[in-house]
């Protein structure tokens, strides 16, 4: 197989989250009353959470002081942790789960790479806390997707170079990342038409071929 390691974005990739991102952006959005909608959401794919406030701030960040930036992104962080805490292990996909096993029986090495915090806890919602063989999140990192930081540091983790792995991601920021850091990358849901990506998956499970086939 032309692939020893697979490094899975988290949020839009493993699981739906990026639908509680979204609800708690628009949330504090609404408050402030600055227009937000999907698409502007689509830009803090992979982003880090202080990244994302100013994007979603705009023009208007200027306005606001360093620590009530930090008081807002809070105030999102802890609407986003409760959305977290209604999910369970039903909560994983049952055609990511498959696709998932069937990759770990193949001998595949699988690391995580999220620019976000909240990484353990979201895989311990979905039971997912000790399926990878590393995990290297937003608390590991100091650049955020685009910088390829987090997939360096994940291929490191798995004792791969970036040219053995295949990076899967759905922000158009990680795809980039990916491309940056020397990975190919199969892409998914918004990123999917993105042409910096070598693989487009119209569905989680295709991963399956694809990786039987390179
Ligand atoms: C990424 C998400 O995985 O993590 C971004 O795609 C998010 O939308 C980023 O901003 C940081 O997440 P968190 O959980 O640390 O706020
Ligand atoms: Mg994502």
């Amino acid at each position: 197989m032309k692939y020893k390691g697979i490094i899975f974005d988290l949020d839009g990739v493993i699981c739906s989250t990026d639908e509680y991102h979204y609800q708690a952006w628009k949330a504090l959005a609404d408050r402030l009353d600055i227009a937000f909608d999907r698409n502007k959401n689509n830009l803090l794919r992979g982003v880090s959470r202080m990244k994302s406030l100013e994007i979603l701030l705009g023009e208007q960040g200027g306005c606001f002081s360093d620590s009530a930036k930090e008081e807002m992104a809070e105030e999102k962080n802890s609407l986003y942790r409760r959305l977290l805490g209604t999910m369970s292990p039903a909560s994983l996909d049952r055609e990511v789960r498959i696709t998932l096993d069937r990759i770990r029986a193949s001998g595949m090495r699988m690391a995580i790479g999220s620019s976000s915090r909240n990484t353990r806890y979201i895989l311990n919602r979905i039971d997912l806390e000790h399926f990878f063989d590393a995990v290297a999140d937003g608390n590991c990192i100091s650049r955020s997707k685009p910088d390829p930081e987090v997939f360096l540091k994940a291929s490191d983790m798995l004792g791969l170079s970036p040219g053995d792995c295949l990076v899967v991601e759905d922000a158009r920021s990680g795809v980039e990342a990916a491309a940056e850091g020397g990975f190919d990358c199969a892409a998914m849901g918004d990123a999917r038409e993105d042409c910096r990506a070598k693989y487009h998956l119209a569905a989680f499970s295709d991963l399956q071929q694809i990786l039987l086939q390179a």
